[in-house]
């Protein structure tokens, strides 16, 4: 599909096939926030929607995850939100009605709902921003045993002269079969990111430093520092959103070669002697080995990432290139700029940022802004300067991360 593009609705047959042909896309992809950026995205071009929101339930309640807008220009993308506001699922809201219903809801003039309905419009997005919401089209995903485990909500259908338009019957009838068939890549999408936190449980067992919440934190600030390079290094959007898809997962599995480190060495108290460490530095080899016999794009970056990213910008890093000598792997001089994979450029920072502004057994939590000092001052020697730069340009995103994922 052409995503810049809106799918014009002339023959029902031709749009069930096109939505038959996105949704199989969407199993291509792997990682959960890449799959809901793309559902919300194909949602609004669907319908010629000027913006759109999307909730998953968690814990009995509707999460946002990620909103678009295109009446902002700023806003063109999905901007994953990273803050634990929830909506419950009762009648008071139109989201949470959809939810509790399971049913569509299709709404001409927000400012003047239907009478009997028992949810109200909330306007406070209005208020703040200027923006006017009229129609509202709010859909309930459902999973394959029919229940419901998100809500797709996209506002403003706009006809060919870009007027606000109300929903059709017909585009309620569509967005409700896409949001069934969008279900499947949700659940995948959820599944590997549980297995994903289980391969780093395995490894938090031998470095209790590497926790679910310290690589989530490390998946995500990756992710965007990322976007943000990619988007000033020009990188066509579709090529953009393969390779965000895929680096949040892989960041996260930075070091879960250090399954391979034996415990004595690992949690020896004091000192290490030079060949203990050099055995610990041989966690990115071990990482990379758990990876090398698959040929997928994910496989193939988390490989470049568990390998490199203790190697520095100056070249002072490890494990360099290695020498193996019957069968012993050798350690061997740094790998320097532009030769160590840009994905382990950036999970370098993401990975020394998180573990600055976290308590570890030997020092107290950093403030954020001593850390980001840190960061700044290693651009050049430890970081890539124009990872660094990207990471400082995305700052309030970093920090809403850093407290959706609070904790140790
Ligand atoms: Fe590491
Ligand atoms: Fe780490």
């Amino acid at each position: 599909m052409n995503q810049s593009k809106p799918h014009q609705i002339t023959d029902p047959f031709d749009t069930i096939k096109h939505i038959l042909k996105v949704s199989e896309r969407l199993n291509e992809l792997k990682d959960l926030d890449a799959i809901l950026d793309r559902i919300l995205e194909e949602s609004r071009l669907l319908s010629n929607a000027d913006a759109g929101t999307l909730f998953l339930v968690k814990d009995g309640e509707l999460v946002f995850e990620y909103i678009q807008n295109e009446s902002f220009a700023d806003q063109r993308d999905g901007i994953k939100i990273y803050s634990n506001q929830t909506i419950p699922i009762n009648g008071l809201s139109i989201v949470g009605y959809v939810a509790q219903e399971g049913k569509p809801l299709c709404i001409d003039d927000a400012y003047d709902l239907p009478e009997g309905l028992s949810c109200t419009f909330n306007s406070g997005f209005d208020t703040r921003s200027g923006y006017h919401t009229k129609s509202i089209l709010t859909v309930p995903i459902k999973s394959s045993q029919r229940k419901v485990i998100g809500v797709i909500q996209i506002i403003n259908a706009k006809n060919d002269l870009g007027e606000v338009i109300p929903f059709t019957k017909e585009m309620e009838h569509y967005l409700g079969l896409f949001a069934n068939n969008a279900s499947v890549a949700i659940e995948q999408g959820i599944i590997t990111r549980e297995v994903v936190l289980r391969m780093v449980k395995m490894a938090e067992l031998r470095d209790p430093t590497e926790t679910g919440a310290h690589v989530q934190r490390v998946g995500a600030y990756s992710a965007e520092i990322y976007d943000n390079w990619a988007q000033t290094h020009g990188i066509e959007k579709a090529e953009r959103k393969r390779i965000k898809d895929r680096i949040r997962i892989a960041a996260m599995l930075h070091d879960v070669g250090k399954v391979g480190v034996s415990d004595l060495i690992l949690k020896k108290p004091g000192r290490l002697s030079e060949t203990e460490f050099d055995q610990i530095k041989l966690h990115t080899v071990h990482g990379r080995n758990l990876f090398t016999q698959s040929t997928s794009d994910l496989d193939e970056m988390s490989a470049e990432i568990a390998s490199n990213h203790h190697e520095k910008w100056d070249g002072s890093g490890y494990p360099g290139h290695m020498k193996s000598k019957n069968g012993d792997v050798k350690l061997g001089s740094g790998k320097q700029g532009s030769e160590i994979p840009l994905a382990a450029r950036i999970c370098a920072v993401a990975d020394v940022y998180d573990a600055l502004c976290s308590k570890r057994s030997y020092k107290e939590a950093w403030h954020e802004d001593q850390a980001v000092d840190e960061i700044k001052k290693a651009s050049g020697t430890e970081f890539d300067p124009e990872v660094v730069a990207s990471f400082l340009d995305i700052q309030p995103t970093i920090n809403s991360i850093r407290e959706h994922f609070n904790g140790t």
